[in-house]
């Protein structure tokens, strides 16, 4: 038995291949952990994929993800503030709250459930609703268009990704466009009102900036609570740890099963990158599985050990463009798999088997079905 059998994500990189270049992508692939840190943390390599040599690409404007120093710099201060561990501490109660009632519904008619839509998917997007107050009206838009929104991010899109993923993004903006206009007017103390409030910030940046939480958001926590349970679900024994130490134990999960496979980036003047030379104007693709799994950098990677002294891996990426949810996803997580294993000690898989989400970018299961026993 493979030490990684919980997981079909591991890295299959042969050594000393950290650096190749992959025809059919078009693109340098990355899959060292030195490498790929090279990549996200140094300057010359840039997020804006119109860089790419030989291809037209539209992006759409202000949206901080795809934009490189400085307008990123001036964007990310203003956006900042709002992301820090301190701020995003203060929502702990409110996120423990919408964990409670989400798991309070969660085998409430049936002891058999589906985990990824029951609970992993649903957390997350309460907790944006709220942070963007849009109301039960807003979860819904959100609930219906973050699968189409998603496909926006996809490494290798389809001609239907980036229909399906610009049509969503219409919907959303044309749902939150009259609140953030009427949230300009009159802010209000909260997440959403302080982000309205921000001075510099423009119309379009404030919505384009509250597409991308949806986007980058939703889907990225829902697939870490769902790697997370059928982790653990495989491997009980850890359970325990867990609960002694949630945070060491979310980025251990993190590590192992990284919601996000890759991160995108164009180099920006010739580089000499793991002895392979990289043009410029080359697209790159950072494989963060697979450097999460470097055993140049991790000893033994195919085990996950919730107790594993932390190093840092890449799932949230790193240099400027490091992941400003990162706070508020391991928050999200720890206060939904140490209450979701507390709630119902004896959870486990059901059937049918679980399935895998198809995609080029997200690492998750599509359904992950499970069984408990309610507690009273
Ligand atoms: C950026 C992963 C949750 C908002 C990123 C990047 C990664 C990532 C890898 C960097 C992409 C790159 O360098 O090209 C994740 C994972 C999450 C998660 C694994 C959950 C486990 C969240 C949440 C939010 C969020 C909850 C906000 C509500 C963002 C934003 C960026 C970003 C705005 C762009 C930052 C920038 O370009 O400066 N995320 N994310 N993410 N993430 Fe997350």
């Amino acid at each position: 038995m493979r030490a990684a059998a919980w997981s079909d994500t591991g890295s299959d990189t042969p050594p000393g291949a950290w650096v190749v270049r992959d025809e059919t992508l078009g693109a340098f692939v990355v899959s060292g952990y030195d490498e790929a840190a090279r990549v996200l943390r140094e300057p010359g390599w840039s997020s804006d994929p119109r860089r790419i040599a030989g291809r037209s690409l539209a992006v759409p404007p202000g949206v901080l993800l795809f934009l490189d120093p400085p307008d990123h710099t001036r964007l990310r201060r203003l956006l900042s503030p709002a992301f820090t561990p301190r701020a995003v501490g203060r929502l702990r109660p409110r996120v423990a709250a919408i964990v409670d009632t989400v798991l309070s519904g969660l085998f409430a008619d049936a002891d058999e459930a589906d985990l990824m839509a029951e609970a992993a998917y649903l957390v997350p997007l309460a907790v944006i609703a709220e942070l963007l107050d849009v109301g039960a009206e807003g979860a819904r838009v959100f609930r219906e268009h973050t699968p189409g929104l998603v496909r926006m991010l996809e490494a290798v899109p389809t001609a239907e990704d980036v229909e399906r993923g610009a049509e969503a993004s219409q919907e959303v903006m044309m749902f939150l466009l009259p609140l953030l206009v009427e949230r300009r007017r009159a802010p209000g103390g909260d997440f959403v009102g302080a982000l309205a409030a921000t001075d510099g910030l423009s119309l379009e940046e404030l919505l384009a900036t509250c597409v991308l939480l949806l986007a980058a958001g939703h889907e990225t926590t829902a697939n870490l609570i769902g790697n997370g349970a059928s982790a653990l679900l495989r491997d009980r024994a850890q359970i325990e740890r867990l609960h002694a130490d949630p945070a060491r134990a979310v980025e251990e999960l993190l590590r192992a099963e990284p919601p996000v496979r890759l991160a995108g980036r164009v180099a920006l003047t010739d580089h000499e990158l793991g002895g392979v030379r990289v043009p410029a104007g080359s697209r790159v693709v950072v494989r963060i599985d697979a450097a999460n799994r470097d055993p140049r950098r991790f000893a033994d990677p195919g085990r996950l050990d919730l107790s594993r002294e932390p190093l840092p891996h890449l799932a949230f990426g790193g240099g400027h463009h490091y992941c400003l949810g990162a706070a508020l996803a391991r928050l999200e997580a720890a206060e939904t798999l140490t209450r979701l294993f507390g709630r119902f000690p004896d959870l486990a898989p059901a059937a049918p088997e679980p399935r895998r989400r198809t995609s080029t970018t997200f690492n998750g299961w599509a359904t992950l079905p499970v069984r408990a026993r309610r507690s009273s």
